[in-house]
């Protein structure tokens, strides 16, 4: 999540960021489709409440205009009692009443009792309408010139109980039809998006059993959307990937406590029998040579695991250009007392690359490479190195030795940490068995690799390990072949 999501989130109330996709899409939408609906039922009901409105006024205006001519043709009587002839016309009941120029009441019709006093009649203004309420009862009313009879004027209304009436009525069909309208939006908008978000829900609640510590978890080929799909199968390669790294952690920890143990049960025998009775000093002497070399294989055991972490973690040093003879020079010269007591010759077929890397890290990898190749071919044997430049881009350097190989069934695992073949296990010598994992990080941290392959007609016929580097520059004149003198 970058900044400007982490920022959006955080306007959101927190408990609508934690919901599905599938609940917020449909929040969105009803919500929009309730502020767009409320809008337009509202704007229905301003209009069809104002034609009401004009419909009624105009009623009025037209019945008061007839009745005013009427009045001035046929006169009325002052008084108290209902004189004025306001017809029905309609299903509305019409109340009229004269006024004098004063305000004062000189006749009325349909109003209870006595029609309402108006202050204003003086400054009202004839011929519009306008609401008043009369004992309770809203009513619309509108006040006419009488023809020929400039002070009076003649007060035509009707009851607005009805119109008021419809509106509630409108109002509450209205707010039904757009609950209505929001419901079914929602409903469909969450059966439709279930559809396209199935796949995503799916995923996010793999990602989260994942995140739990579940590597069990597979998508498979539940998903129809095709691109979800490929995003479901590059999910289920992560966890089989996830899953394997763990396990081979796992396997690593168990493997290196193991290889722990045993020194340390050794060391801890030791020191426990020499100290539990009176030794002669040949006996300690070999107690401490016992300890010593319990010690040293602890030391060996905790110097491969640091490097294998620093291999894989993250680098500070920079990386230099490395000329690759140096490195072989430089590792023949520390494996020369190894090859020495072997007596085995160290022959080296080289051509001038250049790489970029660490030359102590290079350096690392063909030493334990070399010393694989003498411990494990025949005394007074040969190992041989070839480097191999294949411009533009790879330097490949072949160790082979005149061993036994490496038998079929170890062939894959050779790289594994720990492995140590049954063969090796049998010998007098007892590595740690992280040589070649060590070697194979270091490879690959130069963005190389390295391989066990078979040996080329150019190469001795035991193992033949080959190490691919991405070359920098290369000479053209190579140094090709020079051997070394037998060390033994
Ligand atoms: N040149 C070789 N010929 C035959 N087998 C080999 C050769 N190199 C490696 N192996 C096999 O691969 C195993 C793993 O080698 P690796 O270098 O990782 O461990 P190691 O040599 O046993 O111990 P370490 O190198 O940690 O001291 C060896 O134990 C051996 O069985
Ligand atoms: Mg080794």
């Amino acid at each position: 999540m970058d900044d400007r999501d982490r920022a959006w989130r955080g306007l959101l109330p927190a408990r609508f960021a934690s919901m599905t996709l599938r609940t917020r899409i449909v929040a969105y939408v009803a919500l929009v489709t309730l502020i767009f609906s409320a809008l337009a039922f509202a704007g229905v009901y301003r209009l069809i409440i104002a034609m009401d409105q004009r419909r009624l006024d105009d009623a009025l205006r037209s019945l008061a205009a007839e009745e005013a001519n009427h009045l001035a043709t046929r006169g009325f009587t002052f008084g108290p009692s209902p004189d004025v002839d306001v017809e029905e016309s309609g299903p509305l009941l019409k109340h009229g009443a004269v006024y004098d120029e004063a305000g004062s009441i000189l006749a009325y019709v349909h109003f209870d009792r006595a029609p309402p006093q108006f202050d204003s009649i003086p400054s009202k203004k004839v011929d519009v309408p306008f609401d008043f309420d009369f004992r309770g009862e809203p009513m619309r009313g509108m006040l006419s010139p009488i023809p020929g009879q400039q002070s009076k004027r003649l007060l035509m209304a009707v009851s607005r109980a009805d119109v008021e009436g419809d509106k509630v009525f409108l109002a509450r069909a209205m707010i039904v039809a757009l609950l209505f309208n929001v419901i079914w939006v929602v409903l469909l908008v969450h059966r439709v998006v279930g559809r396209f978000v199935v796949g995503h829900e799916q995923l996010a609640d793999a990602a989260r059993r994942v995140a739990a510590g579940d590597l069990t978890v597979r998508i498979g080929q539940q998903v129809k959307d095709p691109e979800i799909a490929q995003l479901a199968i590059d999910f289920d390669d992560m966890v089989d990937r996830l899953d394997v790294l763990m396990r081979s952690q796992q396997q690593f920890v168990a493997h290196a406590a193991h290889e722990l143990r045993s020194p340390l049960t050794t060391l801890y025998g030791e020191l426990q029998l020499a100290l539990r009775r009176e030794r002669s000093v040949e006996a300690y002497r070999e107690c401490v040579r016992e300890c010593l070399e319990s010690t040293e294989r602890l030391k060996m055991l905790a110097e491969d695991l640091l490097t294998l972490a620093r291999l894989g973690g993250e680098r500070t040093e920079t990386m230099e250009t490395v000329f690759i003879s140096d490195v072989v020079q430089a590792a023949f010269r520390e494996v020369g007392t190894l090859a020495g007591e072997r007596q085995v010759e160290l022959d080296v077929q080289e051509a001038s690359a250049y790489v970029t890397g660490h030359a102590r890290d290079l350096g690392r990898l063909l030493r334990n490479l070399l010393e694989n190749a003498i411990r494990h071919t025949k005394v007074k044997g040969r190992v041989l190195v070839r480097v191999i430049v294949e411009p533009p881009q790879v330097v490949r350097i072949v160790i082979s030795d005149e061993g036994p190989g490496v038998a079929e069934e170890d062939r894959a695992r050779v790289f594994e940490a720990f492995f140590r073949s049954a063969q090796t296990r049998a010998s007098h010598y007892e590595g740690t068995g992280l040589g070649l994992a060590i070697c194979r990080e270091i490879a690959r941290a130069h963005r190389g690799d390295l391989a066990l392959v078979s040996p080329t007609p150019s190469d001795l016929a035991g193992a033949c390990f080959e190490v691919l580097l991405p070359l920098v520059g290369f000479d053209r004149v190579s140094r090709l072949p020079s051997s070394l003198p037998s060390v033994g």
